[in-house]
């Protein structure tokens, strides 16, 4: 008897919905995906620096790639560069985003795959030379337990890496946003240490490196409407804007930070994970 392998449809059909935060998040994302590569610098960077240090990993020509929260596909058009050859799958819990990335690297890959799924969920059955996102991880219901779900979906020598965001990223924005009172704290988000990332792991199997990268916009208006241009405006209590009025009282503060100053810089504490099945340190 031939056993047929699962489509992923398939196999997406026996999965429970996303969470309500999840789909406002998603319809955030996809209403930006035009917008984003517009915004995106830091995006852009990280995905250039990700895909380098992948590279260096010397993964076998033929490789199964997969990438989580794959956006419009920067990450997915440098690692085309240096993948030739590898088989990719490329997915992402926005349609939108998808078919951005499917219309980015039409012509650059071959070999390519494109799905809508959400990365804590994942509709798979086969494993994995490399898994990889480039600052997708952070919006993550539970980081630590997809990170090692992930990596077990790992072949034998298989790599999970990774770029996410820090807990010292955002502290201009997170000095300017909290004198406005508790009821703005869900828009100022919570991100992990080094160490927690880590912590995922046993025995010092996770190796994370930390870069800061800083982008200077010409006002904290300026930095707020980048958020919205890349739809990165979900909360993480789940709510997807603020209120009306709460946005109003936001927009005069960051006036108040702006008359002050002369541009807002917003620094990204910006950590980049790899681990290799197989290997202890
Ligand atoms: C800030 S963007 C980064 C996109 C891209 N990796 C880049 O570097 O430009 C975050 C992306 O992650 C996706 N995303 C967020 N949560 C996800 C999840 N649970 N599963 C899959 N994709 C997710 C979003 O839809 C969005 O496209």
């Amino acid at each position: 008897m031939t056993l047929r392998r699962k489509s992923i449809s398939d196999l997406q059909d026996a999965l429970p919905s996303p969470s309500g935060r999840k789909q406002a998040m998603a319809r955030n994302f996809s209403r930006a995906a035009l917008s984003y590569d517009s915004a995106a610098y830091i995006q852009k960077e990280t995905a250039q620096e990700l895909a380098q240090s992948i590279a260096e990993l010397s993964l076998g020509a033929g490789a199964e790639v997969l990438e989580i929260g794959c956006g419009t596909g920067f990450l997915g058009a440098a690692l085309a560069a240096v993948l030739p050859g590898a088989n990719f799958l490329f997915t992402d819990i926005s349609p939108n985003m998808i078919h951005q990335c499917r219309l980015k690297l039409a012509g650059v890959l071959d070999q390519a795959q494109f799905a809508v799924m959400d990365g804590e969920n994942l509709a798979l059955d086969r494993r994995f030379d490399l898994i990889t996102g480039s600052l997708s991880f952070q919006w993550f219901d539970n980081p630590m337990e997809t990170l090692e779900r992930l990596a077990g979906l790992l072949k034998g020598q298989g790599v999970l890496a990774f770029a996410t965001i820090g807990v010292d990223s955002l502290h201009e924005w997170r000095s300017a946003v909290s004198s406005l009172g508790a009821e703005y704290e869900s828009i100022i988000p919570t991100f992990p240490s080094a160490a927690d990332l880590a912590s995922a792991f046993p025995d010092s199997s996770l190796v994370v490196r930390e870069k800061s990268k800083s982008v200077r916009y010409d006002s904290a208006r300026d930095f707020l409407d980048g958020l919205k241009c890349i739809g990165a405006l979900t909360t993480q209590s789940g709510e997807a804007i603020l209120s009306s009025g709460q946005l109003r009282a936001l927009l005069r503060r960051l006036d108040e930070v702006d008359a002050g100053n002369d541009g807002f810089s917003v620094t990204h504490n910006i950590l980049f994970g790899q681990y290799r099945r197989g290997e202890i340190s």
